[in-house]
């Protein structure tokens, strides 16, 4: 933890969970024991991040996509994220985190929505950390249904099409409510976003790591932090004001450009 100040830490860190799969392969085991040790994972990387101060954490745990890989793996899956809404739920209560998700989750079966509708509700007014699960998600889809609203809101003469800004669409974006993504972290060694967050990771830093999911905990976490907190993040603008040569205003600078 030394490496991180906690200072400057980022306000949302949002992690692509990959490598499950190979974990479990590399080990000569089914896939699905690579996403139950993952689940090991998203507890210690959650308490980590609760521990410090870190206010929003956003998990890439199921992508809009992921719903084409084997019924039995996504049964395996929805399996998993039932039983983990009922195991951490005293987890969730005594460090005060407030759980959310965010994806199309009325694709979800069931029995997975109302669990993660009664967790979500009960843990509302906590104010520790937000940890929002992307369930059915893809940052694609998201601006889709966000474009869709617009152009519903235009056409029945709620709004004039000239006044859509980034206010607008940010108000639109569920991924959004806990702010732009300041961290995106992928594990499992691929260097892509995989149709996460998009829109609020325009000016998000990345970082890569080769580590597996399933192997990913506290230091990890702070390894990212660490990395993020050595970058200079400056959002299209020019780094510390250079000062200007000695003998030359601004206005001759102009002139001589
Ligand atoms: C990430 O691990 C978990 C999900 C996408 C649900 P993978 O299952 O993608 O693992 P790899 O990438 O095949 O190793
Ligand atoms: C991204 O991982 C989705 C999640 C971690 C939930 P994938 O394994 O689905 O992504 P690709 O196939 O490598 O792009
Ligand atoms: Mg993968």
């Amino acid at each position: 933890m030394g490496l991180v100040d906690v200072s400057r830490l980022p306000q949302h860190v949002a992690i692509i969970m990959d490598g499950n799969g190979r974990w479990a392969q590399r080990r000569d085991k089914p896939r699905t024991a690579g996403h139950e040790r993952g689940a090991d994972a998203v507890r210690a990387t959650m308490r980590a991040a609760r521990r410090l101060g870190i206010p929003a954490l956003t998990l890439y745990a199921f992508s809009e996509q992921n719903w084409d890989r084997p019924q039995a793996e996504i049964n395996a899956l929805v399996d998993l994220l039932c039983e983990c809404l009922v195991s951490e739920r005293n987890e969730l209560v005594d460090n005060e985190i407030r759980l959310s998700a965010i994806g199309r989750l009325h694709k979800l079966p069931e029995r997975a929505q109302s669990k993660l509708a009664s967790l979500t509700s009960e843990t509302q007014s906590f104010e520790g950390m937000t940890l929002t699960l992307a369930l059915s998600y893809g940052g694609r889809e998201e601006l889709i249904d966000a474009t869709r609203e617009l152009a519903r809101r235009a056409r029945d003469g709620e709004i004039d099409p000239a006044q859509i800004d980034e206010a607008a669409m940010d108000a639109l974006m569920p991924s959004m409510n806990v702010g732009p993504v300041d961290l995106l972290v992928r594990t499992g060694g691929e260097q892509r976003i995989s149709n996460f967050i998009l829109w609020g990771s325009a000016y998000a830093e990345l970082y890569f790591t080769d580590e597996l999911w399933p192997d990913f905990g506290a230091n990890s976490l702070y390894s990212a932090i660490a990395a993020y907190q050595s970058r200079e993040r400056r959002f299209g603008l020019v780094p510390d004001a250079e000062p200007l040569p000695a003998n030359e205003s601004a206005d001759e600078l102009e002139r001589a450009i």
